[in-house]
Parts: C-alpha cells; sequence; structure tokens
C-alpha cells in the first residue's frame, strides 16, 4: 500500500488519509488511549478528560496533527497513528512545542515538564535509517477487526518509500496487547528502560524499543 502525495489507502470499508485539525474532536480520545496509564497523571494533571481535551487541542492547533494519519469508516474516524522519518528534526519539534505551549500556557507547559520528569526512553539516541512509529490507537469498540494492522501497514509503506532500512516505537512496559500486537506484525524487542519515579506516579515500569526489519512487501 503506497501513500505517496499524502493518499489515501482503503482496505474493506476502512480508508486511510492524513489527518486535518478538524479530527481533533474525534482525535483526543484516541490520543489518551495511545497514552496508557500515563494519560491522566501526565498529561491532565490527574484528569482523564482534561488529558483528552488537552491532546484535542493541541491536535487542533499548528503542528498538532503533522504526521498523523486516521483511519475512517463511513467518514467516522476510528483509528489513528503517526509516524515519519526524523522524528528528531528540529522544525518538527519546535512546532509541536509550539502546539503544546498554546494549550497548556507558559506555567501549565512548566508544570507539564515537572510532571514528565520521570519520563525515560528506551529508543537509542541515534539510530541509522530508522523510521518512527508513535500515538497508534483504535476505538475501543472497534479493535480485533484488523484496524490497527491496517495503520500499521500504512506505516510500513512510509518507512519503504522513505528508504528506510528500519521501524522503530516505544511501547510500555506491561500494554501486553500493544506488545503482542507488534510482536506478530514481526517487531522485536531492542531495548528497555525502567524508571521507578514513572512507576510511582502512574503504574508504568517504563518503555520497551521494538524494532522491525523494512521489507520489499511493504
Ligand atoms: C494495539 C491496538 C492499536 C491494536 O489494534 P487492533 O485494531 O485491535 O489490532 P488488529 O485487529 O489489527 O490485531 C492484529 C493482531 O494483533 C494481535 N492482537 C491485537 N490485540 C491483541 C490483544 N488485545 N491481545 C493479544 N493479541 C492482540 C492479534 O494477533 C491480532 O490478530 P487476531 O485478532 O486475528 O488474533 C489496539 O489494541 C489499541 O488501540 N490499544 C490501545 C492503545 C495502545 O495501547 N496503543 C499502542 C501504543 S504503543
Amino acid at each position: 500500500m503506497g501513500i505517496a502525495g499524502g493518499g489515501v489507502g482503503t482496505a474493506g470499508k476502512i480508508s486511510i488519509r492524513p489527518a486535518t485539525a478538524s479530527d481533533a474532536d474525534a482525535v483526543g480520545h484516541l490520543l489518551a488511549d495511545a497514552a496508557g496509564p500515563l494519560a491522566a497523571p501526565i498529561w491532565g494533571g490527574g484528569s482523564i478528560e482534561r488529558t483528552r481535551e488537552r491532546f484535542s487541542g493541541m491536535f487542533a492547533r499548528w503542528g498538532g496533527s503533522d504526521h498523523h494519519y486516521v483511519a475512517c469508516e463511513d467518514q467516522r474516524v476510528v483509528g489513528v497513528i503517526a509516524h515519519m522519518a526524523d522524528r528528531t528534526d528540529p522544525w518538527q519539534s519546535l512546532r509541536s512545542s509550539l502546539a503544546t505551549l498554546r494549550v497548556y500556557g507558559v506555567v501549565g507547559s512548566m508544570a507539564l515538564s515537572w510532571r514528565m520528569r520521570h519520563m525515560v526512553s528506551a529508543e537509542p539516541a541515534f539510530v541509522r535509517n530508522s523510521y518512527s512509529v508513535w500515538n497508534l490507537a483504535v476505538e475501543e469498540e472497534q479493535r480485533r477487526r484488523g484496524i490497527g494492522s491496517e495503520l500499521l501497514a500504512h506505516a510500513h509503506a512510509g518507512a519503504r518509500e522513505a528508504g528506510a532500512l528500519t521501524i522503530g516505537l516505544e511501547v510500555l512496559i506491561g500494554n501486553t496487547a500493544a506488545i503482542r500486537f507488534y510482536e506478530q506484525a514481526g517487531y522485536k524487542e531492542r531495548r528497555r528502560r525502567e524508571s521507578a519515579g514513572l512507576r510511582a506516579m502512574t503504574g508504568a515500569a517504563g518503555l520497551i524499543y521494538m524494532v522491525r526489519a523494512v521489507e520489499d512487501s511493504d
């Protein structure tokens, strides 16, 4: 499945298209699902509702929906994924920081940074020719219908078109459903980082970095 030109890929009644700011309301709760146990304590200051509002707000702001794609069924958003070649691109980082600043404000952004002090990354600092996937979630009632696999296949096509050699992603330790999902798609654990502080704050013990080779058939 190609994504050239930011086009539309379909499978059955599901279509995948680039996300826009107008998807923000639908996507807010999906992004909270993707953040799992980190969502409320870190992003919503303890409230899952506030997390969803803020994720929707960031998504609607300049740069918030960059590199995100939505899966739709009969025009309704049922899933989301983000993928891109170089997630450390400074322009992209600036755009997403500005979206965060617009939603949280200056004091709120400082409080968010404080709540993120125990965050760790299992991703190696520099991975040559790798492609990144993040923010994958499917509406709870629509899971186990192949939608997550379609979204992941969309990312794999992006990785192949970008000439990447590998695709990497991070998943929370303990998110067994997502880990099984990624394993059946060919991903293997490469590295894990634990954080006692993160566990105390959110219940999540840390992160796992998983990697899969890009294949000619992607
Ligand atoms: C992970 C997630 C995106 C999978 O989406 P999905 O649409 O249900 O996935 P699919 O239907 O394509 O599943 C494909 C295969 O993955 C595996 N899989 C998916 N969910 C699984 C689960 N809960 N337990 C075990 N295996 C699972 C199965 O092998 C499944 O094939 P099968 O249904 O024929 O057995 C979805 O569970 C989700 O949104 N979870 C909450 C958000 C999240 O954790 N995101 C990941 C952040 S890193």
